[in-house]
């Protein structure tokens, strides 16, 4: 009797699993933009059943000019809604100023957004906290003011609200270490110190499990990445556990640094950022499974996986079919040429431009009718992103192409609807040049 409920249940769950796939590191194109999301250091809200992505805009660099925000229901695929902040002509919010690791948190009591966030000057030597409020999740705020908060230097910070409501900031203070403030009522004021670690640690996350919270950072290596840790604790006040790591030792966690924690379904989602310090517009984002047991955190890397947002289930990718560009049909003036580090050592160059280069797909296979996530690998030589139309039996997805950077292909992931068996897609430019194409990693089922 209990091994056929299990298989009902499991049954249930895959009938409602989306085939949509999480893709660290690759290329993710808005729905309504053609481009990159540009939503870095980031965290994720749910309001009623939609999530709410709010990050640093970097498509012109450092310098803040955009806190953006982006909708989604699935996760996966995400309009840009628009900045919840932009950069003014002075003050905090001025020209050559540093916004940074923006989270937003809902205070019940006021009813309204709490948004705080890392102010420094160009230099980081203000070292302050900002707070901005704001009336509905995506629309524009307004800036109260920063503040060293309690006195203390404040670089990279976090927020944590807990079960009873109650709000707190989590402060990097450079001198004395890592910080956890509680915030009044309404979240618009510091009003104590609940504790300090005296390791030094940033970027600082909270989850909570069980009783259990769990605190999550990154040491202190500037844009490069780190294996990060965590410490446990049944009282935000402490005692906490010593530091340990959470992710395999020496990937530097999966070339990443911890913004968020997200809690879904039963489950939690690791949010990072894999920030590419010489062109930061290219930062791409590592968002993992994360299992937490007890009081120790664990988590694998993953290139491909299917998260089930009702219930918070994260499983591998469907089994997927690889098609090489330089044996797809092509036209216009797109080509087969060398390329070393691609499979098969070439691939479909001379996508888009005056010939109108296309690469064309005539047989992909799917085992049924699903949208489902195709991967793009790709070569792009500029400092900026190209786009393409990636257009699947007849309809187009505008799909944005950030530069590789010089190594082997890198990914930009589109989510398509297929047909039970045989679909054409087509890759083909927009007016520019668009990526060379490697392969596509198209899922079976
Ligand atoms: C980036 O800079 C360009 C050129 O100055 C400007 O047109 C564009 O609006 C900027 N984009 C953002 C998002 O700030």
């Amino acid at each position: 009797m209990r091994s056929v409920t299990i298989a009902t249940i499991s049954l249930l769950v895959s009938a409602t699993n989306a085939a949509l796939q999480v893709v660290s590191g690759a290329t993710w194109t808005a729905t309504n933009t053609g481009q990159h999301i540009q939503a870095h250091g980031g965290g994720i809200l749910k309001v009623g059943e939609k999530w709410y992505w709010v990050g640093e805009d970097k498509t012109n660099g450092t310098a803040f000019t955009n806190i953006n925000c982006y909708s989604s229901s699935n996760l996966v695929e995400w309009n840009y809604e628009g900045a919840l902040l932009t950069r003014t002509s002075s003050g905090d919010t001025g020209p050559s100023r540093v916004i940074e690791r923006p989270k937003v948190m809902f205070n019940k009591k006021t009813n309204k957004y709490v948004l705080w966030m890392h102010i420094d000057s160009s230099n980081y030597g203000e070292a302050k906290i900002g707070v901005a409020t704001g009336d509905s999740v995506c629309g524009k705020y307004t800036y109260v003011r920063s503040e060293r908060p309690l006195g203390f230097e404040s670089r990279d910070s976090g927020v944590y609200v807990d079960d009873d409501g109650k709000g707190y900031l989590l402060t990097e203070d450079r001198r004395n270490g890592l910080r956890i403030n509680a915030l009044s009522d309404d979240y618009l004021t510091i009003t104590s110190n609940v504790y300090t670690w005296k390791e030094k640690y940033e970027s600082p996350a909270i989850a909570k499990k069980g009783g259990v919270y769990f605190m999550f950072a990154s040491q202190l290596t500037g844009w490069d990445p780190n294996d990060n840790y965590y410490s446990t604790s049944t009282s935000l006040s402490g005692p906490w556990s010593g530091w340990k790591k959470f992710a395999d030792s020496g990937s530097n966690t999966y070339a990443s640094q911890t913004t968020y924690i997200l809690p879904v379904g039963d489950g939690f989602m690791y949010m990072g950022d894999r920030w590419i310090s010489s062109n930061l517009m290219r930062s791409t984002y590592i968002w993992l499974p994360l299992t937490l047991s007890g009081t120790s955190a664990s988590m694998k890397n993953s290139i491909n996986w299917v998260l089930d947002t009702a219930t918070g289930a994260m499983a591998a990718g469907a089994s997927e079919n690889s098609y090489e560009g330089e044996t797809a049909t092509l036209s216009g003036g797109a080509k087969s040429q060398s390329c070393s580090g691609c499979s098969g050592g070439k691939s479909a160059g001379y996508v888009g431009g005056s010939t109108s280069g296309a690469v064309v797909f005539g047989n992909v296979q799917s085992d049924k009718a699903t949208k489902t996530t195709v991967r793009i690998k790709h070569l792009n030589g500029d400092s900026s992103q190209r786009v393409a139309d990636v257009v699947v039996n007849g309809k187009s997805v505008r799909t944005a192409f950030l530069p590789h950077g010089g190594g082997d292909p890198a990914s930009s992931v589109v989510h398509v609807e297929l047909k039970q068996g045989s679909n054409e897609i087509r890759i083909a430019g927009t007016g520019g040049w668009g990526p060379d194409v490697d392969r596509i990693m198209v899922p079976l089922s």
